[in-house]
């Protein structure tokens, strides 16, 4: 069941978190959001209907579905996660729209069109802002490809026009590892004339569930999950097949930490414990106890006065730890007795958060993409707000922690990536609501 049903999200609002109470109990994992945008986009490829399972119930989803209605798909909700996809009935190339500017992932439309249309026409997509985002290396791939309009000067007051007659396989060498481009790259290559390598790939674990996906439709791909991908072109991707989107490696991750920071208990289900490794190992080095199961992790601290060490994080390509959960371990290491450093390597700007975190307390001195995080004895209460999705996040973790009531603006972006946040938390103990607060203009976001 949805949650909040009766509560208006067009309207501005907040969330009202009431800290101070360690969480305890069981949680389950929602599909994976950035899997499920680059599978539904993928499945605009595909030349038979298909069933997608376990896809998260997040506003994100709900906005990439939208935009491949747009485009002519017909798409079933059949229940809360699950889809009926049928693209054959998709009527255009063009996805210039507001819609898409509303997510960072409508770019995979472009190789998924590509693919299919041989032609896309796409608006640049927005994105969190957290420093420059460009897409050279996506353009530079497809031009690889036999696209023409992929060069940056080709791009018209902000739509990309490719036209690849024919899109053929190429070596493509990605010169920084992205998962948007390898993704990009994947997609547009199961449908390309011949074989396609991508050197250097991201392998994050959405990279292999996308793959995954594709080769049960009828690609050809190898290698997915490790730096060198290799696809063989078909012409046809039959599917006619019921695909299961894999667990959310963030959404877990956000979750051991707000079990972690409230000092609390809580055995979180239904992710894959390697994913977590980066985010288990450094926990286990705080002090924490992370014991692993088949398909859960149990957080929770031996004793209440057990110490908690800081400890230093970079954030770098998977099988590294993941940028997207390093405003969640920067509240944690706020935590921790002494001085603690948290390298952002992935992306240029990522600490927009701090100033806020700030507010509730926190002791963060940031040098470029460097934070020194010094311990503090406890949050304090504190309106803030929600820079972007992860940074909500970790202000949420926050939140729970501190003694009083705390307020969370601009919550949307957290309603884009975490399924039922309120529900979760709430069945753990937490005091969390969705509030009513004064106007925003809901701005580009991915
Ligand atoms: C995806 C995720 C995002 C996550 C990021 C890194 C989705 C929808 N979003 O974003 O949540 O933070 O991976 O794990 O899945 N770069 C270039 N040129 C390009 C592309 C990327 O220079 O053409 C650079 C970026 O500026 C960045 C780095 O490569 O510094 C990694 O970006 P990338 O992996 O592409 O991130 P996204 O796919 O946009």
């Amino acid at each position: 069941m949805a949650e909040d049903k009766e509560f208006n999200r067009s309207r501005p609002y907040a969330y009202e978190v009431v800290g101070g109470t360690p969480l305890k109990g069981d949680i389950e994992i929602s599909g994976s959001k950035n899997a499920a945008l680059g599978i539904i986009a993928a499945a605009m490829m595909v030349d038979g209907p298909c069933t997608l399972e376990n896809v998260p119930d997040i506003s994100d989803v709900h906005v990439m579905m939208e935009l491949c209605r747009s485009l002519g798909a017909t798409i079933d909700q059949i229940d809360l996660h699950t889809y009926a996809i049928d693209p054959t009935t998709i009527n255009t190339y063009k996805a210039s729209g507001a819609l898409v500017s509303r997510i960072r992932a409508s770019y995979y439309l472009m190789g998924a069109l590509l693919g299919r249309c041989h032609k896309a026409s796409i608006r640049l997509p927005g994105g969190c802002n957290f420093g420059q985002r460009p897409i050279d290396l996506h353009l530079k791939a497809f031009q690889l490809m036999g696209a023409r309009g992929a060069r940056p000067t080709d791009i018209d007051s902000g739509i990309v026009n490719l036209n690849a007659e024919p899109l053929h396989g190429a070596k493509i060498y990605l010169d920084i590892v992205s998962v948007g481009a390898t993704i990009n790259a994947m997609l547009a290559a199961c449908k390309a004339e011949g074989k396609t390598e991508i050197i250097n790939a991201a392998k994050e674990p959405h990279i292999v569930d996308v793959a995954n996906f594709l080769n049960s439709m009828g690609a050809k791909i190898k290698g997915a999950g490790t730096d060198l991908i290799k696809i063989t072109g078909v012409p046809v991707l039959p599917g006619h097949f019921t695909y299961s989107i894999i667990p959310d490696q963030i959404e877990a991750g956000t979750y051991m930490v707000a079990a972690a920071v409230t000092g609390g208990d809580v055995t979180i289900h239904n992710l894959i414990p390697t994913h977590m490794e980066p985010l288990s190992a450094k926990m286990r080095e705080m002090g924490y106890q992370i014991d692993e199961g088949d398909e859960c992790i149990r957080v929770y601290k031996n004793s209440p006065d057990d110490e908690i060490w800081s400890t230093s994080v970079k954030t770098s390509p998977y099988p590294g730890f993941p940028t997207d959960l390093q405003p969640q371990t920067v509240v944690l290491l706020c935590t921790a007795e002494g001085q603690s450093r948290m390298h952002e390597n992935v992306w240029q700007n990522r600490f927009q958060y701090v100033p806020e975190l700030a507010k509730m307390g926190a002791n963060i001195n940031v040098y470029e993409r460097i934070a020194w995080v010094n311990g503090i004895d406890k949050f304090r209460a504190a309106r803030v707000e929600a820079t972007d999705l992860r940074a909500g996040a970790a202000l949420v973790c926050a939140a729970l922690a501190a003694e009083g009531t705390s307020h969370i603006t601009q919550a949307y972006r957290i309603d884009r990536g975490y399924e039922h946040i309120v529900s979760k938390l709430t069945a753990l103990g937490a005091t969390i609501k969705r509030v009513y607060v004064e106007e925003y203009t809901e701005d580009t976001e991915a």
